[in-house]
């Protein structure tokens, strides 16, 4: 039996039983549906819907069944659809008719909406904290490593050397973006919908500031059927995960790359790496394959979302609570991701000489060259060609670049661009690549983790 089988003349098949019960994944939501409930008794009192001794009653039920969750005693009855009527259900049978009164003014339908809203207001936090620990580390790493550079590269060609600082810093930018993105979602978030009732309010004269303001709430609904149908909170946070999680799956690429012997710039930890089930001498980087991998469930939980909300006529539809699981699931899956990959970072070792190695590569000076020339007053264009008849020179005759060059007068005096580091030391222009630029860089990003740790 529901709570709501009053009308019903037969129970329900079991086949849509199984189709439209959520409590065998939402009874995660106990504790925000508990907190919900607990602030809406207080309102329900405030207001004089309850008397005092009802509404303690009503929150000391509420405490107990919290801790029959936490302790992993509450027992799902049969007819418990979701976590929402469990609750209830168990608050009617503790204490009888006051707990007969818990929904008095609300309908599952705000109710979800509040319990949904305070879940993902914590998840967003813990994502962004989550974050900043791992944007926390590829500073560390950079500052641990603070004279190890590295080919940049566009196209996955090499192009231009770079600090491995700079590279680190240029993933930590992006996941601070990630970061502020969360918590503006967060802040847009905070509006309660709980009083809105089943679409229309009620004619009980609820005043619902009161819980509003106990859940920490920024404001209440301004509109009731907006504040049942909106979902708007869990497409945002949908996004934002999948942003941060393209994000990640980059890094983790570029991880993939750089531990194969081919690129052999770095190696992880043991504890962060796994073996071959055939191959004795495998050590494979799954964390970063799967840091790439995870971004794709991350883009269909959001695609999902979307396609469940198109169309839908207003206000509440049972299509809603199909928001849940794909929310779940990016929640957990993104924390997994920076989680594991903060820890792969922290057991990674960089092996400077290869990468430095690889980026005096003498055609990274190339640029350089052509510089040199505009300094001296050569247009642009003209210096690129010039310099690129020297790379065809050396490419043609397979000599070294530094070759060719000290071989032709015009361009001996500029033999010492080939100095290892001197292309490095070169990029020094506001946010560049090299040495000059660094601290400055530095310090807006701690800048930007900082205001972010205090909207935390
Ligand atoms: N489990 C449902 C959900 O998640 C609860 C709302 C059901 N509301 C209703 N009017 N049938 O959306």
């Amino acid at each position: 039996m529901t709570l709501w089988s009053g009308r019903f003349s037969s129970p329900m098949d079991e086949t849509l039983w199984n189709l439209s019960e959520s409590y065998s994944f939402d009874h995660v939501l106990y504790e925000h549906d508990i907190r919900g409930s607990s602030a809406h008794v207080t309102g329900l009192a405030a207001v004089g819907l309850l008397s005092d001794e009802e509404s303690s009653t009503l929150l000391s039920t509420l405490e107990q069944i919290r801790s029959e969750f936490e302790s992993g005693s509450f027992v799902r009855a049969p007819g418990d659809e979701d976590v929402h009527m469990a609750i209830e259900r168990r608050a009617t049978e503790l204490a009888g008719d006051v707990g007969a009164k818990l929904h008095t003014g609300r309908s599952r339908n705000d109710q979800v909406a509040t319990t949904l809203r305070l879940f993902t207001r914590d998840a967003l936090s813990e994502i962004a904290r989550a974050g900043l620990f791992l944007v926390e580390i590829l500073l560390e790493i950079g500052e641990k490593n603070e004279d190890a550079y590295l080919p940049g590269y566009t196209h996955l060609q090499r192009a231009q050397p770079v600090l491995l600082s700079h590279h680190l810093n240029a993933h930590a930018f992006a996941l601070l973006r990630d970061v502020d993105r969360l918590l503006d979602t967060r802040d847009r978030l905070n509006v309660s919908p709980l009083g809105a009732g089943a679409l229309a309010g009620t004619s009980l004269a609820l005043d619902p500031t009161i819980a509003a303001d106990l859940l920490g709430f920024d404001a209440t609904f301004a509109n009731s059927m907006d504040a049942v149908s909106d979902r708007d909170f869990v497409a945002e946070t949908l996004f934002d995960v999948a942003l941060m999680g393209v994000h990640l799956s980059r890094i983790g690429e570029e991880l993939v790359l750089w531990t194969s012997a081919e690129f052999n710039f770095a190696s992880l930890g043991d504890d962060f790496t796994t073996g071959s089930s055939m191959l004795p001498q495998k050590k494979n980087s799954d964390v970063a394959e799967l840091a790439r991998a995870k971004s794709g469930r991350l883009v269909g939980n959001l695609t999902g979302l979307l396609v469940v909300l198109k169309g839908l006529p207003l206000s509440y539809n049972r299509d809603l609570q199909e928001d849940k699981e794909p929310l779940f699931d990016s929640v957990r899956q993104v924390l997994l991701v920076l989680r594991a990959l903060s820890g792969a970072f922290r057991s990674m070792t960089f092996n400077d000489d290869v990468a430095k190695s690889a980026a005096d590569d003498q055609f990274l000076v190339a640029i350089d060259l052509a510089e040199e020339l505009v300094a001296e007053g050569v247009p642009f264009r003209q210096a690129h060609e010039k310099v690129g008849k020297l790379v065809a020179k050396a490419v043609a005759q397979k000599r070294p670049l530094r070759d060719v060059v000290a071989a032709t007068p015009t361009y001996q005096r500029f033999d010492h661009l080939f100095d290892e580091g001197e292309a490095l030391v070169r990029r020094r222009s506001p946010g560049a690549s090299g040495p000059g630029p660094r601290r400055d860089q530095a310090q807006r990003l701690r800048q930007s983790a900082d205001e972010a740790r205090q909207r935390l």
